[in-house]
């Protein structure tokens, strides 16, 4: 099975910092290898994420700044393949689009997007696939998540994340969280 890396674009720091920053807590959390935030820097996500990976451990990391074309182009240029989530999509429960994307066992560069995106997201020099998450537009996150629990099967869930400072104890009730 290949690894996944998010591709997040068009973030706006003023209104989009908290989505994106879960957007990077979910790809982490849910098996992801990292998040590439395209076209822009922001110093205050990195902060954010970077505490997260140096709590909860790693690895994951967070690429800032490179033109989404040149993304695109490094990712294909290394043999990955494109996923562009999209209301507008193969529908990833009525289609056979999972089945296809596992069978390529190629690395998947994941996109979403935030405003309006780029009409080429479309096209095939971007994306070899357009999933939709059900053909109702929503969330980048809820999109996300749902998408990488497809794809790695639930097993995602159990990872074990390395070089964590603290870990936490599933329990019934209250908090339970140790030191490692
Ligand atoms: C809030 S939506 C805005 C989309 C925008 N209005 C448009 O028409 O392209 C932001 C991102 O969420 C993701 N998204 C939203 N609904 C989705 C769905 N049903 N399936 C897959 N991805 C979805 C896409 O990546 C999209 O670019």
């Amino acid at each position: 099975m290949g690894r996944v890396v998010v591709l997040r674009w068009g973030h706006r720091p003023e209104r989009d910092r908290r989505l994106t920053s879960h957007i990077a807590l979910t790809a982490r959390a849910l098996g992801a290898d990292g998040m590439i935030l395209t076209d822009i820097k922001d110093e205050n996500l990195k902060k954010t994420v970077e505490k997260v990976v140096d709590l909860w451990g790693g690895p994951f990391f967070l690429e800032m700044g490179v033109p989404w074309k040149e993304a695109v182009k490094n990712w294909r240029a290394k043999d990955g393949i494109v996923v562009h989530l999209t209301a507008y999509g193969e529908n990833i429960q009525t289609s056979d689009v999972m089945d296809r994307i596992k069978a390529t066992g190629k690395d998947v560069l994941v996109i979403v997007g935030s405003q309006k995106v780029p009409r080429e997201f479309f096209s095939k020099k971007v994306s070899d696939f357009n999933v939709a998450v059900g053909n109702q537009p929503h969330s980048e996150c809820a999109s996300l998540a749902v998408f990488l629990d497809r794809y790695f099967e639930g097993k995602e869930l159990t990872k074990n994340f390395e070089n964590a400072k603290l870990k936490i104890i599933p329990s019934s009730r209250g908090k339970k969280v140790v030191k490692v």
